[in-house]
C-alpha cells in the first residue's frame, strides 16, 4: 500500500485511508522500538536532510531518531551557523543541498508554505515539519496516534484543542485529521486567540473551559506562543492561567479522567499545572514515544513512492 502524494505538507485533503495507514504502519514501528535491537533497514541506502530554519527539540531529534532506526544517512542543518546568515535563499539552500542527492527533506520553517514552496524547487520527497502558522502534519498524526491507542478508535472521539489556536499549526493538522477520522473537534481559548471564522473548519468553539470540560474525552492544550507575539493578546500570564489553565482543580469537577495531551514544549503552570503535566491521565511523554513510530512510518511509506 503507498499514499496518494509523495509529500506530506499538511493533514488537509489527506484521505481516511491515508491517515489509517501511516497509523497502522506506525503500530509495527512502535513494535520494533521496544526490541533491544531497534533498526530495520527500509531506508538503507537513502539520504535525508533535516532542514531546520526553527527551533525544536522533539520534532528534530525525533525524525532523525526515526531515520536511524531505518538504516538512512542522515544530514542535519540548522538556519544558524549556515549560509542562510549570509542571506542564501531557501530556494538556493535547498537547490545545493539536493546537488549533494538527497532523497528526502524535511523541513522547519516560520514562513507557511514554505514546504510547499520547496516541491517545485527540489524532486526529493518533501515532509513539513512546522511551517509558521500553517501545518505541523507528523505532530497531528502523532496526537492522533495516542489518542487512538488510548481510545481505540478516533471515530466519535471528543477532543477539545485549548489555548492559542491563532498562532497554531498543531491545531490545524489536529482538526483536519481528527475530523477526516470522524472526531468531534472543538477549540476553547480566549477570544482574542481565535481565528476569525474558525467555525467555517467545523469546530465548536468555547471561551470558557468549565463549560466544555464535561463534553469531552480529552483536550489537547497549546503552548501560549510568546516569540509569535501571543502574550499581548491578554492582559496577563497569571489571568491566563486563571481562566485558561487545565489544572487539576478543573478537570477533577469532572466525575471522570479527560485524557491531557500537550505537543510541548509546555509552559508549565501557564496554559497547563505541573501536577496535570505529569499526573496519571497525562499522555504527553507517550506522544513524544510514538513521534518517532509515526515519522518511521511516514518516512517509510513516502520512501516507497517514486
Ligand atoms: N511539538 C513540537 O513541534 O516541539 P518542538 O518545537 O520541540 O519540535
Amino acid at each position: 500500500m503507498k499514499l496518494a502524494s509523495r509529500h506530506l505538507l499538511g493533514l488537509d485533503g489527506v484521505s481516511h485511508d491515508d491517515i489509517e495507514l501511516i497509523l497502522d504502519t506506525a503500530v509495527t514501528f512502535k513494535e520494533i522500538l521496544n526490541r533491544p535491537i531497534k533498526k530495520v533497514p527500509p531506508l538503507q541506502g537513502k539520504t535525508i536532510v533535516n532542514l531546520f530554519f526553527e527551533n525544536s527539540t522533539r520534532t528534530r531529534i525525533s525524525f532523525e531518531l526515526a531515520q536511524r532506526r531505518l538504516s538512512a544517512d542522515v544530514v542535519n542543518f540548522a538556519a544558524s551557523g549556515s549560509s542562510v546568515t549570509k542571506g542564501e535563499t531557501l530556494k538556493d539552500t535547498a537547490r545545493n543541498i539536493e546537488a549533494m542527492k538527497i532523497d528526502m527533506v524535511v523541513i522547519r520553517h516560520a514562513s507557511a508554505g514554505a514546504a510547499h514552496f520547496l516541491t517545485k524547487v527540489v524532486k526529493a520527497n518533501v515532509i513539513n515539519a512546522g511551517d509558521g502558522c500553517h501545518e505541523h502534519p507528523t505532530q497531528g498524526l502523532l496526537d492522533m496516534y495516542t489518542l487512538r491507542e488510548k481510545f481505540g478508535s478516533l471515530k466519535g472521539l471528543r477532543v477539545c484543542i485549548v489555548g492559542d489556536i491563532l498562532n497554531s499549526r498543531v491545531a490545524r493538522s489536529n482538526i483536519f485529521g481528527l475530523q477526516t477520522m470522524g472526531a468531534e473537534v472543538s477549540v476553547c481559548g480566549p477570544s482574542t486567540l481565535m481565528p476569525l471564522e474558525i467555525e467555517r473548519l467545523g469546530v465548536k468553539v468555547f471561551h470558557h473551559l468549565d463549560d466544555v470540560l464535561p463534553q469531552v474525552d480529552a483536550v489537547n492544550v497549546l503552548r501560549i506562543q510568546m516569540e509569535r507575539s501571543a502574550a499581548g493578546l491578554f492582559p496577563s500570564l497569571r489571568e491566563y492561567h486563571r481562566f485558561f489553565g487545565v489544572t487539576s482543580e478543573r478537570l477533577n469537577k469532572v466525575n471522570r479522567p479527560i485524557a491531557v495531551l500537550h505537543p510541548g514544549p509546555i509552559n508549565r503552570d501557564v496554559e497547563l499545572s505541573a501536577d496535570v503535566a505529569d499526573g496519571p491521565h497525562s499522555l504527553i511523554l507517550e506522544q513524544v514515544l510514538n513521534g518517532v513510530a509515526v515519522r518511521m512510518a511516514v518516512l517509510y511509506l513516502l520512501g516507497l513512492s517514486e
